[in-house]
């Protein structure tokens, strides 16, 4: 199959379905925002499906028993990454995985750290638990945002215990080096500060960008935890389902414990065997998704380089992180989009100092993408 018989087979245009991001679209919007696709998942997953709807007796039902060594081979094929089946714990979805490793290794007024523009759920979950929010900014560094090492230093010495990283990076798809994770990992090692590693997109990489993650630094694992998942990659998140992944025996243990206490770990049969499914089966849909994004990344550049837009280069991740302010203004972001009939995510629900940007979502039908384009370069100009 090739990319343009990929589009004919998996596009869906999903603004009558109850999609996040589609319900609230009247005919002429386009929504770019919500990271999920417009992209039916691989075929795999239904059949997958269909085998549990098929049981017709749905009581306690045990999951696959390869389950574990499917989604080991999938780290392995695509990362490099060798993860054990005793390493490996489930979570509901991403977020339910941070908000119990915040739970378990850490109380409440403890300081957390996370390093803005970022996902808007980690300060969310970080309040909600009764924990103190610190911020690090990242710095804008050409086409890309940065850690700022001094700062996130003084943070550390002032006291802290868990530190959200983003890898890559939403919404700035920056794609961690092994270089920055390691000076990132001698200052946890240093000041005693637990990493929880978010690497939800990890499947994404373009030009070269080579992932890496934070849990094949051996050297840091004492201090390492991962939560990865198919939901980005596959297009999975209506099945809420996630890995914590933890290597070092002496946080497995505290974690299995806290497991125990709350009833965890048991993930839902059906939630499951989507990302089964997808992890066993669904490389070739993987390889076009990404191209498609590429394509669309580079429609999106040429548009916006030839009005001289700032964009945060794609590295990993289908999003980009992009400022309209040139052609703001007077005007608010939100009237800007309106007048447009757009729906993007807005920058500054990413952190502060970003009013002008939006981060807009690759993982659609390229027609989608010119047309929003057109409508952000063009229907200002149209206006005058
Ligand atoms: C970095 C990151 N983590 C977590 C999530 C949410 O994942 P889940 O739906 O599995 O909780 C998202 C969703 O966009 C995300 O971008």
């Amino acid at each position: 199959m090739n990319k343009h018989q990929f589009l004919e087979a998996y596009f869906i245009d999903r603004r009558k379905s109850p999609s996040f991001k589609w319900a609230k679209a009247n005919d002429q919007t386009i929504a770019l925002s919500v990271a999920d696709m417009d992209f039916a998942s691989p075929l795999s997953v239904k059949k997958g499906l269909e085998e549990v709807l098929d049981l017709k007796a749905y009581g306690y039902t045990a999951l696959k028993e390869d389950y574990r060594s499917v989604f080991e081979a999938f780290y392995l094929r695509h990362h490099q990454l060798v993860i054990n089946d005793d390493e490996i714990f489930f979570a509901d979805g991403a977020i339910a995985a941070i908000n119990q490793l915040i739970d378990c290794f850490s109380k409440p007024n403890d300081k957390i750290l996370i390093c803005p523009p970022v996902y808007h759920q980690f300060a969310r979950i970080i309040k909600a638990t009764g924990r103190k929010l610190v911020t690090s900014p990242l710095i804008k560094q050409n086409q890309t945002f940065v850690m700022d090492y001094e700062d996130i230093e003084r943070r550390f010495k002032e006291g802290l215990k868990l530190m959200i990283l983003c890898n890559p990076h939403n919404p700035t798809s920056h794609v961690y080096t092994k270089e920055e994770l390691s000076r990132l990992g001698d200052l946890a090692l240093k000041y005693d500060v637990y990493i929880i590693s978010d690497e939800v997109h990890a499947d994404f990489n373009f030009r070269g960008y080579q992932h890496t993650s934070m849990l094949s630094l051996e050297k840091y694992r004492s201090h390492v935890f991962g939560v990865l998942g198919a939901s980005k990659t596959f297009n999975l998140a209506l099945f809420a389902h996630s890995h914590i992944i933890i290597k070092d025996e002496k946080l497995k243990t505290a974690y299995l414990d806290f497991q125990n206490r709350h009833h965890l770990g048991s993930p839902k049969l059906m939630n499951a065997l989507a990302s089964y499914y997808a992890y066993r089966d669904g490389d070739e849909w993987l390889t076009l998704v990404k191209e498609l994004i590429e394509d669309n990344y580079q429609i999106a550049s040429s548009y916006l380089d030839s009005h001289e837009l700032y964009y945060a280069r794609l590295e990993g991740t289908y999003l980009m992180f992009i400022d309209l302010k040139p052609l703001l203004k007077d005007q608010t972001i939100e009237d800007f989009l309106k007048e447009r009939d757009l729906s993007l995510n807005l920058g500054k629900d990413f952190g502060e100092g970003y009013d002008s940007y939006v981060r807009l979502n690759l993982a659609t039908h390229p027609k989608l993408i010119k047309e929003a384009l057109e409508r952000i370069v063009t229907k200002g100009d149209n206006q005058c």
